[in-house]
């Protein structure tokens, strides 16, 4: 049987009914249509579904849906505001910190987590550290790290 659950994303209230053993990332992809949270490995090891639970990073393929009732959460429709990307976003653009995309969405929020988290130090072998659980398969790690960094000043 279904349970219901609601939680806000991108700061609208949803409720939705759903089987418990469905993970959030696919409560978010197809019951929500926010289809910008990519499935890479649907393990835990890859961060492609990473996305904001009340402001923390968190694997979304991990996640059981109904878990998550009241929550808060953010994916990578909620950065932009309109048409104006956060700078964030601007600073992947500018420093070309992707080459196909599909980890985008995951590095995003892993790095808007690490760029208001002050237990994360700001050097970038600690930036590295923070990021270590989201694997780039293009290698664009130099260019991610650039634009992160960039961001922060
Ligand atoms: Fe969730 Fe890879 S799809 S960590």
């Amino acid at each position: 049987t279904d349970t219901s659950v609601s939680f806000r994303v991108n700061g609208k209230m949803q409720h939705i009914d759903l089987p418990p053993n469905v993970v959030l990332l696919d409560a978010l992809r197809d019951r929500l249509g926010l289809t910008g949270t990519k499935k890479g490995c649907d393990h835990g090891q890859c961060g492609a579904c990473t996305v904001l639970v009340n402001g923390e990073a968190v694997n979304s393929c991990l996640a059981l849906a109904v878990v998550h009732d009241g929550d808060d959460i953010t994916t990578v429709e909620g950065l932009a505001d309109g048409d104006d990307l956060a700078p964030l976003q601007a600073a992947f653009l500018e420093h070309d910190a992707y080459q196909c995309g599909y980890c985008t969405p995951g590095q995003l929020m892993s790095a808007t987590e690490l760029l208001t988290n002050e237990n994360i130090g700001v050097n970038d072998a600690d930036v590295k550290e923070a990021m270590s659980g989201n694997i780039c398969r293009c290698g664009a790690y130099k260019n991610i790290l650039a634009a992160i960094q960039h961001t922060r000043r």
